[in-house]
This record gives structure tokens, sequence and C-alpha cells, in this order.
């Protein structure tokens, strides 16, 4: 009797230790763990007490083998459940890390962008390619005689100072301190009737400051036919100026002086973020400066055997920076050098 006594106790303890052992198994292999422990050929606790059956007394076994079946089922079918859904579960999880899900939207690598000074080149190029001028970057290092000497500039005049300009080691050549180098080169290239856009970088010893640097971008343009008058070139810078600000501001050309154009002006635009009434951009005055031009100098077209007397042209020369700052709002010439990637990537 106390051996059956005995034996129910050990089923009822194996039932429970069973309980708590699947309540804390979870992965298939903490399962599959916990089946070789109750089910094992060898070691296994549900055929170990099948094993002991036999010395159960013949009045109770029937007593004790229907407890021993039925811990036997129980086990057997919370085992196969749970092992089941843990199957289940644990591919379920493998499937969803291993598939591509294609509904995605595609991940576009980041190709860069342009710069705003080239967004505003480009622009510029544009507009005066689509009134039929050829496009020419000319050289950055260049003669005494393409940057100075070909336009007009006397051996004396201030602008060949060392204070004002890059000498490179060999003699004669200099870093180009404008655009204008480009008129000549185009005009010895190509006989008139010639149009021709340049832009490029310059340099010019000067002190970096908000609005200046030693290197910098300027626009030229040179327009060279027959019967060609200052009227011709307000009606394009006007055309010009107004296609890359937009909006309709007001213009007026200011007497100026240039050696290699007669008459020379600087054209001036009513303020953009004004209207012409004065702020702190302006200077309070209502107008902006916007570009050097002139008809170019007889002598000029002689120094490349044009013959003034048939021929005359009109000629410009714009700072690109300064259109790039104005356009996008940028206080400081700076920013448009420092290659931050925090600003290049609002173009
Ligand atoms: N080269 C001049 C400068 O750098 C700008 C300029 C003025 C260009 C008048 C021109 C012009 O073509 O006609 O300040």
């Amino acid at each position: 009797m106390a051996r059956v006594f005995f034996m129910l106790d050990e089923i009822q303890k194996a039932g429970s230790d069973f309980d708590s052992a699947l309540a804390s198994a979870n992965e298939v292999k903490a399962l599959a763990d916990l089946r070789v422990r109750y089910f094992g050929r060898k070691g296994g606790l549900i055929p170990a007490l099948f094993g002991q059956l036999k010395d159960v007394p013949k009045e109770q076994k029937k007593e004790v083998g229907d407890a021993l079946n039925k811990l036997r089922d129980r086990i057997e079918s919370a085992l196969k459940e749970k092992s089941d859904r843990a199957t289940a579960d644990e591919s379920a999880r493998k499937t969803s890390r291993d598939t591509i899900d294609v509904t995605l939207p595609a991940r576009m690598p980041h190709l860069g962008n342009l710069h705003p000074i080239t967004l505003v080149r480009q622009e510029m190029e544009k507009i005066f390619r689509e009134m039929g001028y050829s496009v020419d970057p000319g050289p950055e290092i260049e003669t005494d005689w393409y940057n100075f000497e070909s336009l007009n500039f006397t051996p004396d005049h201030p602008a060949r100072d060392t204070q004002d300009t890059f000498f490179v080691d060999v003699p004669g050549m200099l870093l180009r301190t404008h655009t204008s180098n480009v008129q000549i080169r185009s005009m010895e290239q190509t006989k008139p009737p010639l149009k021709v856009i340049s832009c490029g970088r310059v340099y010019r010893r000067d002190e970096i400051t908000m609005r200046r640097s030693p290197m910098f971008h300027q626009a030229e343009a040179i327009l060279v036919d027959k019967g060609i008058h200052i009227g011709h070139m307000r009606a394009t810078l006007e055309y010009f100026v107004r296609k890359i600000f937009g909006g309709d501001p007001k213009f007026r050309l200011r007497p100026s002086f240039f050696p290699f154009t007669e008459p020379s002006a600087e054209l001036d635009m009513s303020c953009l973020f004004c209207n012409g009434n004065g702020c702190g951009t302006c200077s309070q005055t209502g107008w902006m400066e916007i570009l050097g031009c002139g008809m170019v100098h007889p002598q000029v077209l002689r120094n490349v055997a044009i013959d003034p007397e048939e021929w005359s042209g009109f000629a410009f020369g714009m700072g690109i920076d300064r259109v790039a700052m104005l356009t996008y709002d940028i206080p400081n010439i700076r920013t448009l050098f420092e290659n931050d990637l925090r600003v290049l990537q609002q173009f």
C-alpha cells in the first residue's frame, strides 16, 4: 500500500515538476531537451515510472497504471502543443528577418548636388546660349598681355600692382584678375560678328572679408558686330539681369571707367529686397550695383586687328559669387568656399 501511495505521489510530483519546467522552456531547443528528460529511452522519467509498475501489487496496478497513462498523455500533448507553437514562432521570426520587403520604397544613393556657384553659372550660360552666345571659360593662368596690356591697361596702371595681382613663377605670367582676358582671346579666335560668354575663377590679392575673397568668380560677355550701339548693350543687360533675378526691377547706367571700354558704365538695379525704398542690403540707397560694362574701346579692337570703323561691340563683367549670395540669401562669401556639407546639401 505504502508503495502505491509512494508511486501516486511520485506521479503527481512528476506532473507538477513538468508544469514548472514547461513554463520556463520557451525555445524549440529547450522543449526538445524537456522531451528527452521525460521520454528519453535511457533515463527518461516516464519510461522509468512505467518500469516501476511491475513492483506495484496487482490490485493497485490499474489505479497507478491509469494515473501514469494520464500523466504521459498530458505531458505528451502539452509538449507537442508548445513545441509546435515555438517552431512556428521561430520560423516566422526567421522569415521576417531574411525576406526582402519588395513594397518598401528604394533607398536612393546620395549623389551629391551642384554648388550654388555652379547653379548660378549654369543659369547665366543658359540665358546667353539662348541668345546665341557661345561659351568659352578661357585660361586662369594668363599672360600680362591678355590680362592687362591688350585691354588698354597702361604699364603704370594701378591694377598691375603686386598688391592686386598674383604673379606666378614664370616671368610675365599671372593669375587672371578678371575674365576680360577672354574678350581678347575670343576676338583673336573668331572673326566678327561674334558673341561669347565666359564664366570662371579670377584672383586678386584681397583680404578675406564677408564680401571679398582672393579667389572669386566672374561672368563676362562680349558681342562684336556691325552697327552695335549702347542701346543694344542696355537691352541685353536688362533682359539678362531680369532673367537671373526675376521680378521687374528698374535699371540705371552710371558712368564709370574701365580702360578697355569707352564709354564705360556700371549697371545698377533697384534693390531686390526693398523695391528701391532703401534698406540695409542696399545701404539705404535703393540701388544695387550689378555689373560693369561698356562699348569695346577702339584701341582694344585694333589690338586684335579688328577695324573699329567697321565693327563695334559691347562687353560686360559681373561677379557670380555676389549673384549667388543675393539669390540664396548668403550673407558671407566664405560660406561659398568652406564646403560645409550641411550648407551644400541645401541646394
Ligand atoms: N573686368 C572688370 C572688373 O573685373 C569688369 C568689367 C567691366 C568687364 C566692364 C567688362 C566691362 O567686360 O566692359 O571689374
